[in-house]
């Protein structure tokens, strides 16, 4: 039995075993020279990829995805006075920097965008445009033109420094310019060579003459006469052990420590310094090492470009180039973005276009690549005796955790400011959204975490890579266990995928025909816009599938051994003895695992618990690979999944329906040894429903959706509540997941309501009704915090609709910009099982 029974999602594996016979009946379709083609395009696409603001958790910070390499960034502060200069310096975004917001207005990573900040504590707007140029063999080149300019209702004079960085830890860094101890005229020029990078250059422009620099002092008074001028560059290079050169900003606050300190020690006391503009600059220092900044000062407005250019590119990028960059961009990102996500009634309108570019261009712009050894505690904490926590508890404060590693990571970040690193539970709803825009970028990131999986089949959960990522994390979070789940939300986005690779193989293509030699020139001239090289992998996905295909497996049959619950020893009845999972790293209050931390759960733990959102990431899961196998033509494995699948559903209904709070409920056993439900209406108790386990023609739908729909319980104005509002924990203690409203969760429940609504059945007119409004109601009030503080949020309030949590949470919130283009209101397919499939 490889198809389940008529299920909502039962439309794809059909869909599938037409592209498994294609597979099968054309094994060698391709012809050498497409293959050739086929693997130059994925080359040039990859190539597109490898710089970007790579840093996300600063402001601006450039790094190739090559380890080790160059990282080039900008810090800049206000210099009008001595008391507040130093906490007026910008480099890594902090919500205590108290933006009046700031991010990308566009942004696409193959060809760049622009980024606005609003700094109103240094009086200032930044704004960035980085414009990226394919051409020769290491990745092209790019420009970022900085733009600073005093806040519109500002009066008083402005003074600012803004400071260049480029350091480098494996390879070579050198300035061109003839040192000058009056600092540098002109632009400053570096060289450089390294891995993967060769031969290339870095400009720093002097920018056009409109810049202009405070009035100098008279270096004529006494101790000032061997001054530089703060007219010019001020070049600074120092050599620092590599572990420490991302400390940026700490090295720069201990040179204009070291200057302030020297010109005290001859002026005598603060009053007599020259001015603070003059004072807090670094003079400069010629020769070699790791770190080279250069530190200019501005009075009022002002512009300059850092330039960056690949040495195999036919000709350095100029500030002209960027110049036309900057419009092109500006002309195609808006016309592009408008054509992927058609914003449907009542969005479609432009101040809903500018929203979703807004946050669309800030998930983008929150991809990161990062490298570096994590820390992992190795000892066994086996979770089968009662109060199995305490023992965990006591270790963790041992803090057992060895550094292992390094390993590499691309992958998207929840928040720039307060989570700049994976997170395996956010990356999957992270990729929705971006799969649609590149299917290629999606997809690489995907590889990228499988890569992370170890020998049994574990990810992380959270991913602390190297000293700088791990400097943003509280000590006791920093360390992950091997026995420790997460949400496998990966697999929505490979579901996603197939989806679209089926749709590609039952369209026709045009074969590629005429020379090769003349298709390959074209084609490495290829820009960004061009669509070719965002959905190569649809033309290699066969491949694809299969290098992640066994890795699926590995993290699967991991999930089964590590997170399997107890059927036997408790005399549950259920169709599968197998079939039942539990969370393992469960404490009192908590289950920090299932990503939903603080819903209410069993109380206390126990061993013998069983967790609907988990059994339901296994079906979703048996699902998948099922679909993947048959894809594959691995009929035997397909057999074996569908039978896993088949018992997960009947278990689901089996262990956890409870037909008296018409939901699925967790389990536990209490004090006599009977397994009991445990039952909090919310998130958890509708998780089959929302990663659409049910059954269309199911007899549970209709108290499900009674439950969705009710505002006594999950319904509310703002979106689906966390937590029901009749339940006795609703918005107690930390009040994370206990009635806040999560985008994510329901944006699930919006594809739900659709699919539903569009089969034929006694519920589908509900569900239709509900999708409609569930859908305007998540995005109207995400839209409107937006407007009122200039900020994507982390939640928001179940009964006000107020934003909470984490600011400039531009993570899993983005994904309004799919619900916008979903339609207002259900179609309806007139056959059942031919639902539409989103996910
Ligand atoms: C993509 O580029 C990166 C960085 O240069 C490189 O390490 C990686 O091997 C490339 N991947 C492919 C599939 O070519
Ligand atoms: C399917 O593919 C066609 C042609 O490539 C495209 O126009 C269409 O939008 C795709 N449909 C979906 C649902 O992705």
């Amino acid at each position: 039995m490889l198809v389940p029974k008529s299920t909502a999602g039962a439309a794809l594996p059909l869909l599938l075993s037409s592209v498994s016979t294609l597979c099968a009946a054309q094994p060698n379709a391709q012809t050498g020279d497409q293959t050739i083609l086929s693997n130059e395009i994925q080359r040039i696409s990859n190539q597109s990829l490898l710089w970007g603001p790579y840093n996300p958790g600063l402001y601006f910070g450039m790094r190739p995805r090559i380890p080790k390499s160059l990282n080039i960034g900008l810090i800049w502060g206000n210099l009008d006075d001595f008391q507040t200069a130093q906490s007026s310096f910008r480099h890594t975004c902090e919500q205590r920097d108290n933006m009046k917001g700031y991010g990308w207005v566009e942004y696409d990573p193959r060809s760049g965008g622009k980024q606005v900040i609003h700094d109103q504590g240094n009086k200032l707007d930044i704004q960035i445009d980085l414009v990226k140029v394919p051409g020769g063999k290491n990745g092209g080149s790019w420009g970022a033109r900085v733009k600073g300019t005093v806040r519109p209702s500002v009066l008083e004079t402005v003074r600012t420094s803004a400071i260049f960085y480029a350091s480098l830890e494996d390879g070579t860094l050198v300035l061109e310019n003839e040192p000058d101890k009056l600092g540098l005229l002109g632009s400053v020029n570096l060289k450089g060579n390294a891995p993967g990078l060769d031969d290339f250059h870095i400009e720093v422009t002097e920018g056009p003459e409109t810049n202009s620099p405070p009035m100098e002092i008279d270096t004529r008074m006494e101790g000032l006469e061997n001054e530089h001028s703060i007219k010019r560059s001020l070049y600074k290079v120092g050599a620092y052990p590599a572990q420490h050169i991302w400390r940026v900003k700490n090295i720069l606050f201990m040179d204009l420590k070291a200057r302030f300190d020297k010109l005290m020690s001859h002026f005598g006391e603060p009053g007599k310094l020259p001015p603070p503009w003059h004072a807090l600059t670094v003079p400069p220092v010629y020769g070699e090492g790791n770190l080279h900044y250069v530190q200019k000062v501005f009075e009022g407005d002002f512009e300059f470009d850092i330039l960056f250019s690949s040495d195999s590119a036919s000709k350095p990028i100029t500030s002209d180039v960027v110049t036309e960059g900057i419009k092109e961009n500006e002309d195609s990102f808006g016309a592009r973005f408008d054509s992927i996500f058609k914003r449907h009634a009542p969005f479609n309108t432009a101040e809903y276009g500018k929203f979703a570019r807004d946050l669309f261009s800030n998930l983008l712009g929150g991809i990161g690549f990062f490298h570096g050894d994590y820390l992992v505690d190795r000892s066994q904490y086996p979770e089968d005796e009662e109060e199995f926590w305490e023992a965990a508890k006591a270790n963790r404060e041992m803090d057992l955790g060895q550094l292992e590693g390094p390993s590499t990571l691309f992958t998207s970040v929840p928040s720039r400011p307060f989570f700049p690193r994976g997170f395996l539970w956010d990356e999957g709803f992270h990729l929705l959204p971006v799969i649609e825009w590149d299917v290629d970028l999606a997809m690489d990131i995907v590889k990228s975490w499988y890569n992370l999986m170890d020998d049994d089949g574990w990810i992380a959960r959270e991913q602390i890579l190297g000293d700088e990522a791990r400097n943003k994390v509280p000590k006791e979070f920093q360390t992950q266990y091997p026995h420790y789940a997460n949400p496998p939300t990966l697999v929505l986005v490979l579901t996603k995928f197939i989806e679209k690779w089926v749709n590609h193989t039952s369209h026709e293509h045009p074969s590629i025909q005429g020379d090769i030699s003349q298709i390959l020139s074209q084609i490495s001239g290829l820009d960004s816009g061009n669509d070719g090289i965002r959905s190569a992998i649809l033309g290699a996905a066969e491949p694809y599938l299969r290098n992640i295909y066994p890795l699926l497996r590995r993290q699967y049959f991991w999930f089964r051994e590590t997170q399997a619950g107890e059927v036997r020893a408790y005399d549950r009845k259920a169709f599968s003895t197998k079939e039942a999972y539990r969370w393992r790293g469960r404490a009192p209050g908590y289950c920090l695992t299932s990503g939903i931390d603080d819903y209410p759960r069993a109380e206390p733990p126990h061993p013998g618990e069983l967790h609907v959102d988990l059994i339901s990431w296994m079906g979703f899961s048996a699902r998948l690979i099922k679909n993947i196998a048959i894809a594959l033509g691995e009929m035997d494995d397909a057999r074996e999944y569908g039978r896993h699948e088949e018992a997960i559903l009947r278990n689901i209904d089996d262990l956890h329906w409870n037909a008296e709070h018409g939901c699925y409920c967790d389990a536990t056993v209490d004090s006599f040894e009977e397994s009991v439900h445990v039952c909090h209406v919310g998130y958890v108790s509708i998780f089959p429903f929302l990663l659409g386990l049910v059954p269309h023609d199911s007899d549970k739908l209709g108290s499900i959706l009674s439950i969705v729909g009710d505002e006594e319980q999950l319904w509310s104005p703002f979106g689906l509540r966390s937590l029901s509002r009749q339940d006795e924990f609703y918005s107690k203690g930390e009040n994370y997941w206990r009635g806040p409203i999560w985008v994510n969760m329901n944006y699930l429940a919006i594809l739900r309501l659709r699919e539903y609504g569009s089969v034929k059945g006694p519920h589908q007119k509900t569900a239709a009704r509900l999708y409609k409004e569930l859908r305007k109601n998540v995005v109207n009030n995400v839209f409107k915090n937006w407007k009122e503080t200039g900020f994507a949020w982390e939640q928001y309030e179940q009964e006000t609709g107020k934003a909470k949590g984490v600011q400039h949470f531009l993570g899993w919130t983005s994904l309004v910009v799919n619900i916008m283009s979903l339609p207002e209101t259900v179609e309806i397919t007139p056959t059942p099982g031919k639902a539409h499939d989103e996910l």
